[in-house]
């Protein structure tokens, strides 16, 4: 079944150092959502990459005494094995130094200025090197770059400006008429009444003063500044422009570009005026979340405050971090990272809650029927509602997913999780096996419940592929699908013998 084309993206990374757990988060989101909309019967593409040029990679470069490319290769490579490592399945990892991108780049910078959009003018400006920003004087805090504190210097050069205040009055007109375009409703408003209300200022971009960029075909001294090279990769890594565009055609404009809060600006404000310069739909949604921080502060490559998230796969699995990167913090907001809280995730949800349901059932199938159930259907009442509570469970997820609330996602499974483990002590299969004129409610039990474990599995894949594979295995049936999602009543169950605890609960 084709519901029709889904396309995600998440920012493309910048490799000054190796990624962090911050980055893994907004990795972790778009990749289940990517397995949803995949499993779910969308033609789903799914874009990751790095944004690999610029002052500060040039200035690492030098430092490492190697040049720009072989350090962001080193980088990139590094990042892909995360990736790995994470099961994030993306359909392309672009990176802004591939050929295809340059000329593509090239082109639409090009097109821009022949156009009038860009223009070349003269630069002044307090710019902070390690964050590549510019600032405006009163955004300073203390006379120090606001984002990490850190001394900014006056700039002065020839450059290349992009006419943002040409569009100003089509870009208001397109957020009041698209009101869903901006996510949540929290950073719309500040978008509209901090940056695009007090009136857009003209966009620097391009430099003189560094070379590791895409160079101006018609101007050679100066390279594309960071953020038409940037958010051009939405449309490059799809063939914008070039004889190679089927995936363009199928898939532009993108569903949902997912970012963090603090570059929610640029994909609202810069990336729809390029669009519209250019003549293109724009994206369908622009989804800011929060920051995942560490003792109160954002986790950062500059400030070097965090662990290789390879660690915390290697100790807990990867599903584990996954499932702790979902659930913990409701998107959008942001929420702590700590090794505690992920060990208290996986002890109170994953062993004892999931992974319990699932040896408990499974043991007792084995105990009682020697592994084989099917329904007897001998209900009672309370099977009502438990069953009904399973037959809603996938709308409450699409719901969910479409409004980006993963989150939420997890806890209406885990409700239904929680409530099969309550339906086991309010039915008491063990009472039941005592009692031989109710071998056939014990069998409807059990049966209640392996379908309960079966479809809440089915929507757990997208979140944690590893386990939920081991599920199928135990369950050994073949209704995994996504239109698999109600209850069942003509399933035959023949249960794996042995089964290992899903997760060991840690101490
Ligand atoms: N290269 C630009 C994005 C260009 S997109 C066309 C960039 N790169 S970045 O590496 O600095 O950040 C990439 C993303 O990672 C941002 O969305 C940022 O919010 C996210 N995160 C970086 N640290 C983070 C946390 N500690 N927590 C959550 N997300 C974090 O900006």
């Amino acid at each position: 079944m084709n519901k029709g084309k889904f396309y995600i993206t998440t920012p493309i990374y910048y490799p000054s150092a190796n990624f962090h757990i911050g980055h893994c988060y907004t990795t972790i989101i778009c990749d289940s959502i990517a397995r949803y909309k995949r499993l779910d019967g969308y033609d789903t593409y799914f874009l990751t990459g790095s944004d690999e040029h610029g002052e500060k990679i040039e200035k690492k470069a030098n430092e490492a005494g190697v040049t720009p490319k072989e350090y962001v290769d080193k980088i990139v490579d590094n990042s892909k094995d995360l990736w790995n490592a994470l099961k994030i399945t993306y359909d392309r990892f672009i990176r802004t130094t591939d050929e295809d991108h340059v000329k593509i780049v090239q082109h639409i910078f090009k097109k821009l200025y022949d156009q009038g959009d860009i223009y070349k003018g003269e630069y002044k400006g307090l710019y902070c090197t390690p964050c590549e920003s510019f600032w405006t004087e009163t955004q300073l805090v203390d006379g120090k770059c606001p984002d990490c504190g850190r001394d900014v210097h006056e700039v002065s050069e020839e450059a290349y400006f992009l006419k943002l205040s040409n569009y100003q009055d089509r870009l208001e007109k397109y957020l009041e008429e698209h009101p869903d375009f901006i996510q949540p409703e929290s950073r719309k408003n500040e978008m509209i009444n901090n940056f695009i209300k007090p009136g857009l200022e003209d966009l620097c971009v391009s430099r003189t003063s560094f070379k590791w960029g895409i160079p101006v075909t018609f101007d050679e001294k100066h390279v594309v500044y960071v953020w038409i090279d940037a958010l051009s990769n939405y449309i490059t890594a799809l063939g914008y422009s070039t004889e190679n565009d089927e995936l363009f055609k199928k898939y532009w404009p993108a569903d949902v570009h997912v970012v963090g809060k603090e570059i929610v600006r640029f994909h609202t404000i810069i990336w729809p005026i390029m669009l519209m310069a250019l003549d293109l739909p724009l994206p369908k949604k622009v989804f800011g979340h929060g920051w995942l921080i560490i003792d109160g502060g954002k986790i950062s490559k500059s400030l070097g405050n965090y662990k290789d998230p390879r660690e915390y796969i290697a100790s807990y699995g990867v599903d584990a971090v996954r499932y702790y990167s979902l659930r913990e913090i409701p998107f959008g907001n942001d929420g702590n990272f700590s090794e505690e809280l992920l060990v208290s995730r996986i002890n109170s949800d994953l062993a004892n809650i999931w992974g319990n349901l699932v040896s408990r059932t499974i043991g007792m199938a084995n105990k009682y029927f020697d592994g084989n159930i099917t329904n007897k259907k001998v209900n009672e009442d309370l099977d009502k509602e438990f069953i009904s509570q399973i037959n809603k469970l996938k709308s409450k997820c699409d719901e969910n997913i479409d409004n980006l609330q993963i989150s939420k996602v997890l806890e209406e499974i885990f409700d239904v999780l929680r409530l099969s483990n309550k339906y086991i002590d309010e039915t008491t299969p063990w009472i039941l096996a005592k009692d031989n004129s109710k071998k056939d409610r014990l069998e409807t039990v059990l049966y209640n419940l392996l379908e309960a474990i079966r479809v809440t599995n089915i929507l757990l894949r997208p979140f944690m592929p590893e386990s939920t594979e081991k599920v199928v295995s135990y369950l050994n049936t073949n209704n995994n699908e996504f239109n698999d999602t109600l209850f069942k009543e003509d399933t035959k169950y023949k249960v794996a013998k042995e089964v290992t605890p899903l997760f060991e609960r840690i101490k």
